[in-house]
């Protein structure tokens, strides 16, 4: 085993010890609930028990590229609540920030769409946007991009955008179900395997392949998990720590117990 306990404190000695200086952190759609930006799969709040009035046939067709070809209103009608601009980011984006400030980050793996990790000043180069996101949108036809201004102006009057060269259907660059994630997933996904701590927080792991990243950590390297519950196998393996209730609460506490509340909250509040 490799941390002294598979407790909280024992996660800090660890850190504290110099032993966790290639961090990957691994999240989801949970750590920007508290931004006000609603999780996908929470029984009573999430994206998908909230669908019914855009009449879908499944919650999940929302983001199928193939339905989308057939209709993209419904996309669009969700797109004109979701699009960046009017969030902010959580404290839990900012203990990632951190994380990269004290040069501990080798990764940062998201499935969110919402662009908060880069609100919140953590490095392109650092982040591994898994499904994709609103920063920049293209035709599915003839794959021309399509500008930035453009979209956030029909998506404001709920409008659906064409493309200026082809008037095929526009898209911004969020992976749909039947859809390649992109080439930087590909390339970084078996970085899991050269860190040496491994922290994910407010993810479901349902959606493969993200969902096997933790698995492609070493036997050794000690995983936290930090969400409302325990998903993914996270927990059985030997130096599993499991940080169970509200993600904002859990890297606080974390960053406590590392001596680090404070820079937290200054960086935050910045
Ligand atoms: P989910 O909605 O599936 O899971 C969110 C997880 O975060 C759940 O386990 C919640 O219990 C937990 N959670 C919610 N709020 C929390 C909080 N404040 N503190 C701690 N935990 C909290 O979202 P994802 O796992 O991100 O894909 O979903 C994965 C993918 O499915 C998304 O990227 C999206 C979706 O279909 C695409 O759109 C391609």
């Amino acid at each position: 085993q490799t941390l002294s306990s598979r407790t909280l404190e024992g996660l800090a000695e660890y850190i504290k010890a110099g032993k966790a200086s290639k961090i990957v952190v691994m999240t989801g759609a949970g750590i920007s609930t508290s931004a006000g930006i609603p999780d996908f799969r929470s029984p009573e709040t999430g994206l998908y028990a909230n669908l019914a009035r855009l009449n879908l046939p499944y919650a999940e067709a929302v983001f199928d590229i193939s339905f989308f070809k057939q209709k993209p209103e419904p996309f669009y009608a969700l797109a004109h609540e979701l699009y960046p601009g009017k969030y902010r980011p959580t404290i839990t984006h900012s203990f990632i920030r951190l994380l990269h400030d004290k040069g501990l980050l080798l990764k940062l793996f998201t499935q969110n769409i919402d662009c908060l990790e880069r609100e919140a000043g953590v490095p392109d180069d650092k982040i591994v946007e898994a499904h994709g996101s609103f920063a920049r949108q293209s035709c599915i036809e003839c794959k021309h991009p399509y500008p930035e201004d453009d979209i956030r102006r029909h998506i404001a009057a709920k409008e659906i955008p064409r493309c200026h060269e082809c008037k095929g259907l526009v898209k911004p660059e969020i992976v749909f179900f039947g859809e390649q994630l992109p080439q930087a997933f590909f390339e970084n996904r078996m970085l899991p395997a050269q860190s040496d701590l491994c922290i994910v927080l407010g993810t479901s792991l349902t959606v493969q392949p993200f969902a096997s990243l933790p698995d492609a950590t070493r036997g050794h390297t000690p995983r936290v998990l930090i969400n409302k519950e325990r998903v993914g196998g996270l927990g059985n393996g030997t130096d599993d720590v499991l940080l169970l209730g509200d993600c904002d609460d859990g890297v606080k506490k974390l960053a406590e117990a590392c001596g680090w509340l404070e820079d937290l909250e200054k960086l935050w509040a910045e």
